[in-house]
């Protein structure tokens, strides 16, 4: 007997009741309705092999490879995909998430999706926690209605081929922990409304076209622990409320075109164990409160515009694997307090105007 078949009269009855009493919550289509899209879908991949137990006559929540099914209102329905580096091919458009509006968490990272994200369906996906759409095809603009995935906690989005605008919409997403969209082609300015995503861990956004400042008001995002903007076209002056991001233990802001001071504040950053500012328009004195960082293991400051002399404070820098300096306008003797840095495995300060001897 087919075991879908009891819930075929059961539907039904339900929806009258639902219709009947109070407004649905959410439209929660049938079991059979849910599977249906996802064998719909299956039928449009290039690849079956790995989704051969999909299959009409399997029930989907026990047998169906990557589905996992909760109990919602009563019922048990799909809640879960996960079929990370599959191997799948084909486009992620056809596949019906209307149908599947139970959804908790979504990954198909590592496979060969094309086409565009379907954001008008996707953005209806009210109690979604978890989208891992990482290392694809896919296309195109990420939709505004992404703000109203309101308990969205993960979003991954890195090496695909989204361009557009970060939508300001993504401030109200303020359960998100983890937001990566690293490795696209998006444009456009860093939304000030990032600021209010107080809960996020991990903001990462490098190896785009984004242009203008990093916002200056990203000082409530205290649980911050790696702040990636590196490869972009940012321009401006790095914020000193970074400088309360204090629990950050990586910040990559290399290859843009920020110009002025490295702020002091950055001297606050207890935690930060790499530091990445090389490769912009950075000009000024190094900061004494640098040495302040004592678990720093990267400081790399190279091909900017600093002048003055090396820090002897960076001698308490006693972690530090590689420090480097090269191609600035750095002046003076190489302080004496180098030689505590017992860890470097890479000096260079190369293309400076230093003098005197080598401690
Ligand atoms: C997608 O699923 C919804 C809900 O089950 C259904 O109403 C709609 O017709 C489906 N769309 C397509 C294109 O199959
Ligand atoms: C989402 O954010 C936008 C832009 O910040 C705002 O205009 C809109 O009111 C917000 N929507 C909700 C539901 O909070
Ligand atoms: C940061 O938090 C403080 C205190 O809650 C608040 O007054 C301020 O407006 C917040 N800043 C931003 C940019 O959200
Ligand atoms: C950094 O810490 C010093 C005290 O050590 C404090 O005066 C300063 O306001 C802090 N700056 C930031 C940006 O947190
Ligand atoms: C922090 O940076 C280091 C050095 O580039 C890297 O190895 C590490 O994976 C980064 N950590 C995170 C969480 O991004
Ligand atoms: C670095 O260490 C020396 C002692 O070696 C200490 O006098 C100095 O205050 C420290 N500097 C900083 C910036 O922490
Ligand atoms: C040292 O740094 C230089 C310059 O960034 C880099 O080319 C080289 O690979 C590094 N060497 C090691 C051993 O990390
Ligand atoms: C290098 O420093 C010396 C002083 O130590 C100064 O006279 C000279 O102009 C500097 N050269 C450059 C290219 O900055």
């Amino acid at each position: 007997m087919d075991p879908l078949s009891p819930l075929n009269l059961v539907l039904p009855l339900a929806i009258l009741l639902s219709s009947l009493l109070a407004p649905p919550a959410i439209a929660m289509p049938s079991i059979e309705e849910q599977a249906g899209a996802l064998i719909a879908w299956k039928a449009t991949l290039q690849t079956h092999e790995p989704l051969q137990s999909w299959d009409r006559k399997a029930w989907p929540c026990h047998s169906w490879r990557g589905i996992g099914c909760g109990a919602r209102q009563g019922k048990l329905v799909i809640t879960k995909i996960s079929l990370r580096g599959m191997r799948l091919r084909g486009s992620l458009e056809v596949l019906n998430f209307s149908a599947l509006t139970m959804l908790t968490s979504v990954d198909l990272s590592h496979n060969k999706l094309t086409g565009r994200i379907p954001w008008s369906e996707v953005g209806n996906l009210a109690i979604l926690e978890d989208l891992r759409l990482g290392i694809n095809k896919l296309s195109s603009s990420i939709s505004n209605s992404i703000g109203n995935l309101a308990k969205l906690s993960v979003l991954i989005l890195w090496g695909n081929q989204l361009s557009g605008h970060i939508p300001n919409n993504l401030g109200n997403l303020t359960k998100l922990s983890l937001l990566d969209l690293c490795h696209n082609q998006l444009s456009g300015h860093i939304p000030q409304e990032l600021g209010y995503l107080v809960n996020l861990k991990g903001l990462r956004l490098c190896d785009n076209m984004l242009s203008g400042s990093i916002p200056n008001n990203l000082e409530n995002l205290t649980k911050l622990t790696v702040l990636s903007l590196y490869k972009n076209q940012l321009s401006g002056h790095i914020p000193q409320e970074l400088g309360y991001l204090v629990n950050l233990k990586n910040l990559s802001l290399y290859s843009n075109n920020l110009i002025g001071l490295i702020p002091s504040s950055l001297g606050n950053l207890s935690k930060l164990s790499h530091l990445f500012l090389w490769h912009n328009q950075l000009s000024g004195h190094i900061s004494q409160e640098l040495g302040k960082l004592v678990n720093l293991e990267n400081l790399d400051l190279s091909k900017n515009m600093l002048i003055g002399s090396i820090p002897n404070s960076l001698g308490n820098l006693t972690k530090l694997s590689n420090l480097l300096l090269w191609s600035n306008k750095l002046s003076g003797h190489i302080p004496k307090e180098l030689g505590n840095l017992v860890n470097l495995n890479n000096l260079s300060l190369a293309d400076n105007n230093l003098t005197g001897s080598i401690p």
